[in-house]
């Protein structure tokens, strides 16, 4: 029953919407199972361009199924846009795309509330995408969030909605002096919905389990990263869900022994979208070059992303949570020409020296980085397909990183095209 994660190992953007499309060539299902359209996943393949926030990476490929799981929140007009805009560019989606019944929905009030909540915070924001993923987990955990299923049921809708959207409506007016939500109004968009959603919501959780009964290769496409995890991450500099390995199970109904790889994508310097700790970040012209060289900028919000570099505390750490069976480097053509680049293999804090992340955000914010220093290279590795044509620099820093991460690493990307891609050693 092989079921194979790709998770994002970082911070998020580490380039799986690239890893999951090109790895999607041996999966029969290809399945989200946490956070929403906070994601961006940047796809470039023969059919174009792609940034997808909620539908599969791995939808591309003809053979595939892609579904979306109970562990995500999902925008239904978000949604629609990139069920339209696929089908406008040739993706065929019919009898493709499932989502699951217990998925939650993002609703308008949760949009504006992670909005108005952001800003009240003024200099202490999380910096979030804006998307209403914190309230539409936080409705989900109070149970008062509205599912899939409930908009296939407009008439029991009706009267839940009229509760839960005055108790929206009154810390919206009251707490945040914002403006309230027309009953009518929200509940128009309900119906659309359901006219428009109803052929793609099913049962996702059965769909899952057939398939691996079959024998069938299942891909579990993380969103976010490890350091970005409600519980292992940077609290509160996190997203609101999941992205470890642990969410796999719980965002799909499957159990651990079913998943047979964690593959962690990590990128060959460490970037951050948002406010939080992050010690490697280089607030210097080296940051600013590599920022523009490799545009740097978020797939969903258009923002800046610090740049740092390879931080192989985190690293380990991140590896510590998903044990991964496998690792894909990204991004290291960014690298090409850098002289030197660095790693960090431990933190300075308060005059002493530590190996491991503190679990508190302030003694990591105090957190200084312990360098090692790698010469570089100088012929470059875009687009390299071999391993043995990588200049001797790179491969040696690839070593290096592969003994800091703890796991082999097993794919190596060259390029955001997907067959900019060294496979040293297949993963499926
Ligand atoms: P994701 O959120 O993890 O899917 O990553 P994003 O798509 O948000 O950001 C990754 C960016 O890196 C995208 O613009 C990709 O096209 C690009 N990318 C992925 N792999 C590589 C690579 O090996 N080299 C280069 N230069 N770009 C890459
Ligand atoms: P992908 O899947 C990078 C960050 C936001 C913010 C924090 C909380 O493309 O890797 P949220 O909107 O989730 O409440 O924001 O998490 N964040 C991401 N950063 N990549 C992502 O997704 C992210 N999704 C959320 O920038 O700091
Ligand atoms: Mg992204």
């Amino acid at each position: 029953m092989p079921a194979h994660a790709v998770l994002g190992a970082q911070w998020g953007d580490e380039g799986k919407g690239k890893v999951v499309d090109f790895l999607s060539g041996h999966a029969d299902v290809v399945a989200r199972f946490s956070g929403g359209n906070n994601a961006g996943h940047t796809v470039m393949n023969e059919q174009g361009k792609f940034a997808l926030h909620l539908i599969p990476s791995g939808i591309f490929w003809p053979q595939t199924v892609s579904v979306i799981g109970n562990g995500a929140v999902v925008d239904p007009d978000t949604l629609l846009r990139e069920v339209t805009d696929l089908e406008r560019r040739g993706v065929e989606l019919k009898g493709r795309l499932l989502i699951s019944e217990r998925a939650h929905i993002i609703m308008p009030y949760h949009i504006m509330l992670d909005r108005l909540q952001e800003s009240a915070k003024g200099s202490r924001a999380i910096g979030t995408t804006g998307r209403g993923i914190g309230p539409a987990y936080s409705d989900k955990a109070s149970r008062s969030g509205l599912r899939a299923a409930d908009l296939l049921d407009l008439r029991a809708l009706k009267p839940r909605l009229k509760v839960i959207l005055e108790h929206n409506n009154t810390i919206i007016t009251r707490v945040y002096g914002g403006e309230p939500l027309s009953l009518d109004e929200v509940y128009s968009k309900c119906v659309t919905w359901a006219n428009r959603l109803a052929p793609f919501f099913g049962r996702v959780e059965r769909l899952i389990h057939e398939r691996l009964a079959k024998g069938q290769v299942v891909l579990l496409e993380g969103a976010q990263g490890a350091l970005l995890d409600l519980d292992h991450g940077t609290y509160p500099f996190v997203t609101s869900s999941n992205p470890t390995i642990g969410g796999a199970c719980v965002g799909l109904g499957i159990h651990p022994k079913q998943i047979t790889g964690v593959i962690g994508v990590f990128k060959a310097y460490c970037t951050r979208v948002g406010s939080g700790p992050f010690p490697t970040e280089l607030k210097n012209e080296v940051g600013e070059r590599i920022r523009h060289l490799a545009q740097e900028f978020g797939a969903t919000t258009g923002r800046p992303r610090r740049v740092g570099w390879f931080d192989a505390v985190a690293a380990r750490y991140s590896t510590q949570v998903n044990g991964y069976t496998s690792v894909v480097l990204t991004r290291l053509d960014v690298l090409d020409g850098f002289h030197p680049i660095k790693i960090c293999t431990a933190y300075e804090l308060d005059g002493e020296r530590v190996t491991d992340l503190p679990g508190g955000t302030a003694e990591f914010e105090r957190c200084r980085p312990v360098y090692e220093e790698h010469p570089g290279w100088d012929k470059p590795t875009a687009s390299v397909t071999n391993h043995k044509d990588l200049p001797e620099g790179a491969r040696s820093y690839v070593e290096r990183l592969q003994e800091l991460i703890g796991a082999p690493i097993d794919i190596i990307s060259t390029g955001p095209k997907r067959h900019e891609t060294i496979t040293v050693r297949p993963v499926i």
